[in-house]
């Protein structure tokens, strides 16, 4: 089982969207597909569930939130528990793969203070015993689902680096990096693998000291992934090729060959729908260009992480 966080400090980039489509299509290609979301603003949750079945079935007892609350209050979490399978897509996949969700919660917003406090430990040796604890909280969640349950676990990151992003760059093997071709968006990124960097080097520096001693971790970035591309003769325009080769410059990162085609009108109707674009069974010129780009990318992702 492969774990992959999509992960950029900037909101609106595409993470939730890149995270739904990738995950709709490699369900469809017949993989066995969990989506974890992570952002408490919910957007993935509700590109695939209704606000009220949420409300009626889901708010209470499985959201993700659930993970960390149990670690505040020492109460007993099961993750396998808060897994659900959205129904519209579920149809639409007519049989193919799976494609199941662990929601979000508003509350979670929260949750990152309350673990901040848990990690301010009484002395040294009680504060890297939480350090580990709280950063692999999402780790030992996902090491308790059964082996062969699922090919590949995407998880929805929120727009920040507070401690619950943290806990997915922990529990993944690989990061991949959702980015407007603009200045603002392309901004960030170095300053995000530099943090990355940093993580993993506290962790593994806490991971191999004392009896709580736990294998090292080492998630890889498999590249960034351009989204809102603007075509002119099927490449994308002067001016935002300008920020994908700067960022192809910036040294040691990969780029996506395919990105995935600006269209506002598909993907604004989608998450009400609860079945991404790149399963909406209609044909056409624009449409087909985008969900043909879509494909691509999934098949680079396939390929990058050796699925
Ligand atoms: N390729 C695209 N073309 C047009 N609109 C898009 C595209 N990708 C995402 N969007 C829209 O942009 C907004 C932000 O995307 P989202 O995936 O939610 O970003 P993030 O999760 O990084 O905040 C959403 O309204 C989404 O529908
Ligand atoms: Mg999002």
């Amino acid at each position: 089982m492969k774990i992959v966080s999509v992960i950029n400090y900037k909101g609106g980039v595409g993470k939730t969207t890149v995270t739904a489509n990738l995950s709709a299509e490699l369900a469809w290609r017949g993989y066995k597909v969990l989506m974890i979301d992570l952002d408490p603003q919910t957007n993935l949750t509700f590109s695939f569930i209704r606000p009220d079945e949420w409300q009626n079935s889901l708010a209470e007892t499985k959201t993700i939130k659930q993970a960390f609350d149990s670690l505040i209050d020492g109460s007993t979490f099961d993750i396998n528990s808060l897994i659900v399978e959205p129904a519209r897509v579920k149809q639409r996949l007519d049989g193919n793969g799976k494609l199941h969700l662990i929601s979000s919660h508003l509350g979670l917003i929260n949750v990152d203070l309350d673990l901040a406090t848990l990690l301010a430990g009484a002395n040294m040796k009680q504060s890297k015993k939480n350090f580990l604890k709280v950063h692999r909280r999402l780790a030992d969640g996902i090491a308790d689902i059964p082996s062969g349950e699922y090919d590949v676990v995407l998880i929805d990151c929120p727009p920040n680096f507070n401690i619950v992003t943290k806990t997915a760059i922990v529990a993944s093997d690989y990061i991949l990096v959702p980015t407007r071709p603009d200045f603002l968006s392309t901004l960030g990124i170095d300053y995000l693998i530099r943090n990355m960097n940093e993580l993993v080097r506290d962790y593994n520096d806490y991971a191999e000291e004392g009896e709580d001693a736990t294998a090292p971790i080492m998630p890889s970035t498999i590249g960034v992934l351009f989204n809102m591309i603007q075509e002119r003769s099927e490449a994308p325009i002067q001016a935002q090729q300008t920020y994908i080769s700067q960022l192809s410059r910036l040294g040691g990162l990969v780029i996506f060959d395919d990105y995935i085609k600006r269209n506002d009108t598909l993907f604004a109707s989608a998450p009400e729908e609860g079945v991404p674009v790149v399963l909406k069974g209609t044909t056409g010129g624009t449409y087909k260009s985008v969900v043909d780009g879509l494909e691509a990318v999934a098949s680079e992702f396939v390929d990058k992480i050796d699925l």
